[in-house]
């Protein structure tokens, strides 16, 4: 199969593709569902009961992208040189909240459940780039009031960002290719069946709920198994 006549390009990754850069995915073992309920630190209502520690979870992990250790894997890193190298349209569409495709080098990217460095407020819906911890009274940067500057995240319940581009993307795909993800989440476990003309392919470390609606399966490590993929897509 000739893969570069295939023109138009949609990959989706999840936390799976950030795992080896030493970023905890949700529902592995030891994952980050396992020590938090999502109803405690993901939701609106959970924000509105108890906004200390919703801003101290995210607090953490906006802090951890800031860890030296932290860095782009070969993953990340392939899948930028493949927008870099890609003839058709290329789009990539992460459920990840860290910015580690950003840091690779990727820029057709739209984060769908929104960015740890990233926040907005609830009083004048101003968004704005943040790298530090928010406080509960944080004073927000554009309208001055306090307590309402909350992690620019999709909690659940909301709607997640930038939907219609990737209809729209996905409707005229060739190609779909889902990387580390669980699907388990709506409304991106149901991409791969949108992308109706597409071929596609998943790489994971193992099979998921979703594997039956692949065409074709890789299993193994991200790092290792998207930079030999892609190898084989640009050959
Ligand atoms: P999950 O934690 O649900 O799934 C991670 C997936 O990555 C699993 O299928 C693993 O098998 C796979 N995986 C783990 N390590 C890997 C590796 N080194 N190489 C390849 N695959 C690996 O994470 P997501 O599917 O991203 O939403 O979760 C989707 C959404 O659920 C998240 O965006 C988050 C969460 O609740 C929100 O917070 C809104």
């Amino acid at each position: 199969m000739d893969l570069r006549l295939f023109k138009n390009i949609v990959i989706l990754t999840g936390a799976g593709i950030s795992a080896e850069s030493g970023i905890r995915t949700f529902r592995d073992q030891d994952g980050l569902w396992e020590e938090h309920r999502i109803e405690d630190v993901a939701t609106p209502e959970a924000f509105a009961r108890d906004p200390k520690l919703v801003q101290r979870f995210y607090n953490l992990r906006r802090a951890q992208l800031k860890d030296p250790k932290i860095q782009p894997n070969p993953a990340h890193l392939a899948l930028a040189e493949l927008e870099r190298l890609w003839e058709g349209d290329f789009l990539l569409v992460t459920q990840n909240v860290d910015n580690l495709h950003r840091r690779a080098g990727s820029s057709h990217l739209l984060h769908m459940h929104g960015r740890l460095d990233k926040v907005f407020c609830l009083h004048c819906d101003e968004h704005y780039e943040w790298n530090e911890d928010l406080a509960v009274d944080q004073s927000c940067e554009a309208c001055g009031r306090k307590g309402g500057v909350r992690p620019d995240i999709v909690w659940f319940g909301e709607m997640p960002h930038h939907m219609e581009e990737i209809y729209a993307a996905l409707d005229k795909a060739d190609y779909f290719i889902s990387i580390g993800t669980s699907g388990n989440v709506h409304p991106a476990a149901g991409f791969v069946r949108l992308a109706w003309k597409a071929k596609k392919i998943e790489i994971n470390l193992k099979d998921t709920e979703i594997s039956p609606s692949f065409d074709a399966h890789f299993v193994g490590p991200a790092s290792t198994e998207v930079p030999r993929f892609i190898k084989e897509l640009l050959e």
